[in-house]
């Protein structure tokens, strides 16, 4: 009986090995390996692009997932991107403010990443509004900002990083795959995390099928929750989530604009205002992306709210008078609106905000940990 289960456990173990091995190309680096998918993937669309050019676009993003992973991007190899950016929550994280190196917490609350470039316009136009404070407005450019900028990595000087990476066994290849040589520069390293970033796209939400004319992909309750997300309560004029895309994608404001939604009377943090120096900018931010949004909370900029229900509530009897608090929030006397929105409703937003997830991207190994440290 004995011999029957060592024979079983054997067999399963070479199962397992070989069917690892079908799909994963696993390169065996000193103590740390890399399964990342065995043909460079389509990280791109690439309904616009040649392939040599996607080609090359993907192995640049292979790169930058190995970036985004990994730990020697911080100044004492504890945080990476994905210590805050967490996959299975939408690239959030699940509290209100993160952790950075030594335990210091950011300033805000952990954006999602996702669909960036989609709901900013262009790859590197410039034309993007990023951060809570639209502060970065090149997805290029802003992968070295949480390095650099913040305390969450401790980096002060980009500079050093070229000869700490070089130092690591994986880096040699990957760069050559990505740029046909070996050179690590600050700029190939900050393009690598950008372009994978930028690749992280959501298209298969129920909601998304909805919108490609799959009537039962949603409920009777949650199409009343999208009616009134829409018309009665007007959250799409700031939350506009059918701008455009064939089939929907796009939950972001038009453009990023930011706006105050009456949180506070009094600001502590100016937001916008902040970078522009403008007094009509203070206390707005931006309207944050809605893909994913029933797992990314605790919701708003210092993450406050813990449930979608807390952020409904103020929606409807919470509104603050702030100074720059934005029309469409403002009764018909210029005071802060009450919505009174009833538990029926609320209950049916909530169950439409929950059609924007998706599953696919939260678990797609395109875009998951590549890591396997023994
Ligand atoms: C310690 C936690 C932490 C780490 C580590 C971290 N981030 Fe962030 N990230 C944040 C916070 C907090 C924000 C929002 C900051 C703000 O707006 O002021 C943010 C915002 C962003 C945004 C803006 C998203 C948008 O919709 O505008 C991107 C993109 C981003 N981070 C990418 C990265 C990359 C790439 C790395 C690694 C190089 C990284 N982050 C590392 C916490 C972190
Ligand atoms: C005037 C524009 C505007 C309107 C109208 C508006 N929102 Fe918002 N919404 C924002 C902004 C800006 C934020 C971020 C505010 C901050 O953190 O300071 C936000 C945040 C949110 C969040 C939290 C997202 C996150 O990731 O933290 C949810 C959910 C949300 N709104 C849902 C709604 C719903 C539902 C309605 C309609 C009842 C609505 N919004 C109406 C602009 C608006």
């Amino acid at each position: 009986m004995k011999k029957i289960i060592l024979l079983c456990c054997i067999v399963l173990v070479i199962v397992i090995v070989y069917s690892c091995k079908k799909n994963v190309s696993t390169s065996s680096l000193g103590t740390v390996s890399l399964s990342l998918p065995a043909t460079p993937d389509i990280y791109y669309d690439s309904t616009f692009l040649s392939p040599e050019f996607s080609d090359s676009l993907n192995k640049e993003a292979t790169l930058g997932r190995v970036l985004f992973y990994d730990g020697h991007l911080s100044v004492n190899n504890s945080i990476s991107c994905g210590s805050c950016h967490k996959q299975s929550i939408g690239f959030s994280d699940n509290v209100a403010l993160s952790k950075g190196v030594e335990g210091q917490l950011t300033k805000r609350n952990t954006l999602a990443i996702n669909t960036l470039t989609f709901n900013s316009g262009a790859l590197s136009s410039g034309l993007a509004n990023l951060f809570w404070d639209g502060r970065e407005d090149n997805v290029f450019n802003l992968s070295l900002r949480p390095l650099t900028n913040h305390v969450e990595m401790g980096i002060t000087d980009p500079g050093t990083l070229p000869a700490k990476l070089a130092a690591l066994p994986y880096y040699n290849q990957l760069f050559l795959n990505a740029y046909g040589d070996n050179t690590i520069t600050v700029d190939r390293i900050s393009k690598a995390i950008g372009l994978f970033i930028n690749s992280i796209q959501s298209f298969n939400t129920r909601f998304d099928f909805y919108n490609r004319g799959i009537q039962n992909s949603m409920t009777a309750q949650e199409i009343y929750g999208l009616n009134l997300f829409n018309t009665k309560y007007n959250c799409a004029t700031c939350h506009n989530i059918s701008n455009g895309f064939p089939g929907g994608g796009g939950y972001g404001s038009i453009n990023g604009s930011f706006k105050d939604i009456g949180l506070d009377p009094n600001y502590t943090d100016l937001g916008r205002g902040a970078i522009t120096g403008n007094d009509t900018d203070n206390g707005t931010f931006l309207i944050p992306d809605l893909h994913n949004v029933a797992i990314t909370g605790p919701y708003m900029h210092d993450g406050r709210y813990k449930t979608l229900g807390d952020v409904i509530d103020h929606y409807s009897h919470g509104i603050a008078n702030s100074p720059n608090l934005d029309p469409l929030l403002k009764d018909a006397n210029g005071n802060a609106r009450n919505m009174n929105i009833s538990e029926d409703e609320k209950a049916a937003i909530i169950a439409f905000l929950n059609t924007l997830t998706d599953y696919k991207m939260l678990t797609d190994t395109k875009f998951s940990n590549p890591f396997n440290i023994k």
